[in-house]
């Protein structure tokens, strides 16, 4: 799902965001394991706080390893709750219900002091568009959850499902919008397919990728592409092998840099070039 993100509905997103959180215990925030920074929107930490805080790295199947553990610790030391995942394949879920006890340990603790038993902690999901919010719910919520109707006192329409007897989840996500200004923060979003390609330049973005993966990631073109990324060569020149590679001709076997650099990105994007983390804690 694409949005455009003019002014107007950024303010709606947050007054929606400001109605349901006042109604929840706890925070699942999803980033994108491959750009963790720049797929969240801190506004959140000044929306949610007083809230319990559970940062969930999703798509953890498509970045670094290394990557993952580095972000998992650089979150934690700031008093996040932290859990590396994979929503489509549900790999990493299994831990989450033990991790939202304990993040919610003193709302728990309060609850028994007052004499309420059994209330189960609320979450809801937040993240921006594409990073898995729905995938997530389908998976981690599973067949088994029932949904639970309206409940008196609360807004009117709001669905709660069930996840167990200690937990429920709001059953639609909060949409955080994207930080726009910083454009590295847009090629980032841009190079993960979270923007929607009609807008950008697809030959800048792949060469933008393939400048990165020489840099960071060396020797990853050679092994997918067979061909010889040898420092003096540019970017261009890259995008020029792939195309010979491929075989991405147009009439009269001109190279066709469009389809190449589609390609590639699609090979990126689906994990095919390996796993790849575009940034890194310590690069913050
Ligand atoms: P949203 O609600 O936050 O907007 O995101 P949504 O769940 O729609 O997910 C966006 C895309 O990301 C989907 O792919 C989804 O399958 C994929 N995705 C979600 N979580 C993960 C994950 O942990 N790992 C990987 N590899 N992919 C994930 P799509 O191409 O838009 O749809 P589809 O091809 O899966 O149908």
């Amino acid at each position: 799902m694409n949005y455009q993100w003019y002014p107007g509905h950024m303010t709606k997103a947050k007054r929606m965001m400001q109605e349901d959180i006042k109604l929840i215990d706890l925070v699942i925030e999803l980033v994108d394991a491959r750009v963790p920074l720049s797929s969240r929107n801190p506004d959140i930490d000044e929306l949610g706080k007083n809230k319990s805080r559970l940062i969930l790295l999703n798509k953890a199947d498509l970045a670094d390893k290394n990557a993952n553990k580095k972000w998992g610790e650089y979150f934690q030391g700031k008093g996040y709750f932290v859990q590396e995942v994979d929503s489509r394949s549900g790999a990493g879920m299994k831990a989450i219900s033990a991790i939202i006890q304990e993040a919610c340990k003193d709302k728990i603790e309060r609850d028994r002091k007052r004499g309420i038993k059994n209330r189960p902690v609320r979450a809801m999901v937040v993240g921006i568009p594409n990073v898995g919010k729905s995938t997530f719910i389908n998976t981690y919520a599973g067949k088994a959850c029932a949904k639970t109707g309206n409940k008196p006192g609360v807004t009117k329409g709001k669905q709660w499902i069930r996840l167990n007897k200690n937990v429920e989840l709001l059953d639609t996500p909060g949409i955080l919008w994207p930080k726009f200004e910083d454009q590295a923060v847009g090629l980032r979003l841009a190079l993960i397919g979270s923007i929607n390609d009609e807008i950008l330049n697809i030959d800048e973005l792949a060469m933008e990728l393939i400048t990165f993966l020489k840099n960071q990631y060396p020797g990853t073109l050679e092994k997918r592409f067979q061909l010889d990324e040898s420092e003096e060569k540019s970017a261009v020149q890259i995008l020029e092998e792939i195309a010979r590679v491929r075989g991405c001709l147009i009439r009269g076997g001109e190279l066709d840099y469009g389809k190449a650099s589609k390609l590639l990105m699609d090979d990126f994007r689906s994990g095919k070039l390996g796993k790849v983390t575009l940034e890194l804690p310590e690069a913050e």
